[in-house]
């Protein structure tokens, strides 16, 4: 808009004017317009009503009320709670803050958390229920609440019948804890033979106890050598919950499958040093909407072979598994594992003397752990070798260490064992139809 008239010194001092007095205001985070949008994408999936963060952040009046709050745990790293280290494997569904989310929301406190002009804000998301994914198509849980007995840790295991009429492929599986104080953990087991429910039958109250795995013949440490016997090895898990997994869907094509003469096994860890209220854990079930090409293999990478000296900052288990001739594959998803001393997993795939990272978490938290799917499959080759590393700290220096004095630990599933696994969920590139 030049126009004759106006001397050019006059426009550039009325530019600069302009620079000086409309720029502060421009960079004003506002609610409305930034922090709003950062909460959808990063915060709501938890702190909703029903979910499993303590109190919502759906409004302006929430963020409000959190906001020097937000602005601690934010700067501290704690929230929110994505673990994998950027640039070591990319996940779909990340809800990580990106740097200017970051900058946004410490900026948006900083002036005083404004709600800015409200035309700016957002539609709400639609409310969910208990099921982050919506309503599940098929909905199991155990026929009555149990109550765990008093101690530490109590494993119990529940049979829970489909009532499938036909074969499926699962997409997702999603698991709302009945006593979110005292349930650890839930792993959830196929058992076709019947076994479970004899199990079951012979013990008093719903379930049975089931440390160490659910007393079926499952495929525990499926090697790749087994999976020569895939038909009859075709699932043993459908997955497993442990507090902050998230449900995810499996992209599309691929479904692990579900016999309809399985029965799922819950097994539920119970640790009941805060509560002793029952429990009736619930599996929402989602199944595969479009035809499925390829199904859904678990691969533990597992080194039971842990002996963790006391006083040592950083011991290091790792394993190596060499995938064999035929059996190239594709990683879905991974599911890394440790308990309360570990401090770091990695996994990675090397082929000669290239090495790809699939996962690294560096700050490990028992406390949020599940699976993470990957953006793209990522290929692994005949001939290329899987690493699983693990780093415990098993120093009184530990907050989390469970035991004071700190004493030589080994493989277990109690809370004071320690354990280094990922679970990989592949596709096999020659399997599929
Ligand atoms: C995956 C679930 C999840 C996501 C995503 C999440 N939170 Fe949280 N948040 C929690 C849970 C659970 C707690 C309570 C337990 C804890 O502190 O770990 C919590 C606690 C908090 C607290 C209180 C912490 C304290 O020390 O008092 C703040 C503040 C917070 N979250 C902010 C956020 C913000 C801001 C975001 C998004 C940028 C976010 N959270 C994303 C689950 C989540």
């Amino acid at each position: 808009m030049v126009r004759g008239g106006i001397p050019t010194d006059t426009m550039r001092s009325l530019l600069l004017l302009s620079l000086f007095t409309v720029a502060p205001l421009a960079a004003e985070v506002t609610y409305a317009k930034e922090v709003s949008r950062i909460m959808q994408a990063k915060c709501q999936q938890c702190h909703r009503p029903n979910d499993i963060a303590p109190f919502a952040l759906s409004t302006y009046e929430d963020a409000a009320a959190w906001a020097e709050d937000i602005k601690r745990v934010v700067n501290a790293g704690l929230m929110p709670p994505w673990k994998p280290v950027a640039g070591h494997g990319e996940f779909r569904d990340s809800f990580a803050l990106t740097e200017q989310e970051k900058i946004d929301l410490l900026a948006w406190v900083e002036g005083g958390a404004p709600l800015g002009d409200p035309a700016n804000l957002p539609e709400p998301l639609p409310a969910k229920g208990d099921w982050s994914l919506g309503e599940p198509d098929l909905t199991v849980q155990m026929g009555e609440p149990f109550t765990p007995p008093r101690g530490r840790d109590t494993y119990r295991c529940f049979v829970l019948p489909t009532g499938l009429e036909d074969d499926k492929y699962v997409s997702a599986i999603d698991i709302v804890p009945g006593n979110r104080a005292s349930v650890h953990h839930v792993i959830l087991y196929l058992d076709s033979t019947g076994k479970a429910e004899e199990l079951d039958a012979a013990e008093e109250g719903p379930g049975y106890n089931c440390l160490g795995g659910p007393g079926t013949p499952i495929v525990g440490n499926l090697s790749l050598s087994d999976l020569g016997n895939l038909a009859s090895n075709l699932a043993y898990t459908l997955g497993g919950w442990a507090p902050g997994t998230r449900a995810h869907l499996l992209p599309e094509g691929i479904g692990i499958p579900l016999s309809k003469k399985a029965r799922i096994i819950m097994q539920v860890h119970y640790y009941t040093n805060v509560s002793r209220d029952p429990d009736q854990t619930r599996v929402g079930i989602y199944f595969a909407k479009s035809r499925v090409r390829k199904p859904l293999f678990f691969l533990p990478l597992v080194q039971q072979r842990l002996s963790i000296p006391p006083d040592v900052p950083d011991h290091v288990a790792s394993m190596n598994l060499t995938i064999p001739f035929f059996l190239d594959n594709h990683v879905i998803n991974i599911f890394p594992h440790m308990h309360l001393l570990g401090q770091e997993i990695k996994v990675e795939v090397t082929r000669g003397s290239e090495a790809k990272p699939l996962i690294l978490i560096d700050k490990w938290d028992f406390n949020w752990q599940g699976p993470y799917t990957f953006t793209e499959a990522q290929g692994v080759s005949a001939g290329s070798t899987l690493r699983l590393s693990c780093k415990y700290d098993n120093t009184a220096g530990n907050p989390r260490n469970p035991s004071n004095p700190p004493k030589q630990v080994t493989w277990g599933e109690g809370t004071e064992d320690e354990m280094c696994v990922a679970f990989l969920g592949i596709t096999l590139d020659r399997f599929s139809f």
